[in-house]
């Protein structure tokens, strides 16, 4: 038997999005995006590669895993290969936020389960190397091996830390919408809009020039503009979308959207961000997280909310012989 690894690792949120595959095998993005990864919600994730099992032994929350199982034996045989064992897998993960609805549990759970399954199988790997495992499988995964905030460049295997967490302090105020899973995944989704969306080309031409002035604004610590650019980044991105017929958003990620610029015309600066699910994460400084929580909670439709910052990256968190 392997060693048994125990890893935690945060999901992430886009600041400048991803949307859409490149026309290239392995699962690569096909505009460069740019995350924070978030304190404050996390999947823990145990992997051992074990004697006698004829298939991977998937537990998520504590009940067999059957939505999203290939994906995970496709990650599992990679390091397989790598590492020139056979032993299938037991792993078990939990999430501790709502799974497969918009809150980005695939980037949590595919890079606690690359690290977790890279070291079990006994592989030196950096983590750059661990990144584009992770991206193979869910691309938004290979930001969550970093911490602070992270790029995933245009054509890059791995993804690649772009600023540390204490250098743009920021507090991103989740409101969950639904705690079921979204109907359309979000690769089903990007592949639609490809394939029918009269706006696909002008977000891939769009999204890189987006994306290079989001990084010299954090760079530049201009809180202003990167909650801009970030909001008009995901308007981009759900108007593509939008236009091949995938749906996201509900009633209640709009009308959140709404107070959020209502209250930027009041004076709070607090701009949107929202991804393949109807929830909006709000992006605020510090020192405006209170007043504006207090005004989100009370939205028609906000089910809860969840006050999140700049975390850590995926780590093993313990190690059994
Ligand atoms: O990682 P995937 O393939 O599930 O795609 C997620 C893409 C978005 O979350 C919508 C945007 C992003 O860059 O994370």
């Amino acid at each position: 038997m392997s060693p048994t690894v125990r890893v935690v690792a945060h999901p992430n949120i886009a600041l400048s999005k991803y949307w859409g595959k490149a026309k290239r095998d392995g699962n690569f993005p096909a505009v460069p995006s740019l995350s924070v990864t978030l304190s404050g919600m996390a999947t823990r994730t145990t992997v051992r590669f074990v004697e006698g099992l004829a298939d991977d032994q998937v537990s998520l929350g504590g009940t067999p895993m059957t939505a999203g199982l290939t994906k995970v034996t496709a990650l599992l045989d990679t390091v397989r290969a790598a590492a020139g064992i056979q032993l299938r897998a037991e792993v078990e993960t939990a999430n501790d936020f709502p799974t497969g609805s918009g809150l980005a549990s695939s980037a949590s759970g595919f890079a606690a389960l690359a690290l977790a399954s890279v070291r079990a199988a006994g592989l030196d790997w950096d983590a750059t190397r661990v990144s584009g495992l992770a991206r193979a499988a869910s691309a938004s995964a290979a930001r969550s091996l970093f911490g602070g905030y992270v790029e995933l460049p245009f054509g890059a295997e791995g993804a690649r830390p772009v600023a540390t967490k204490e250098s743009f302090p920021l507090r991103v105020l989740v409101c969950v919408a639904t705690e079921e899973a979204k109907k359309v995944a979000s690769t089903e989704g990007m592949t639609t809009t490809a394939a029918t969306s009269p706006y696909y080309a002008a977000w891939l031409e769009e999204a890189p020039r987006v994306h290079e002035r989001l990084r010299s604004a954090l760079l530049a610590d201009d809180f202003s503009s990167v909650g801009a650019l970030a909001e008009s980044s995901a308007l981009m991105m759900h108007a593509s979308a939008l236009a091949a017929g995938v749906v996201y958003v509900k009633g209640v990620t709009l009308d959140v959207l709404a107070t959020v610029r209502e209250l930027r015309a009041k004076g709070t600066e607090a701009y949107a961000t929202m991804d393949a699910g109807p929830h909006v994460k709000v992006l605020v400084r510090p020192a405006d997280a209170a007043k504006v929580h207090d005004v989100l909670v009370h939205v028609p439709g906000v089910l809860r909310m969840l006050t999140t910052e700049p975390g850590d990256p995926a780590r093993v968190v313990d190690e059994e012989p």
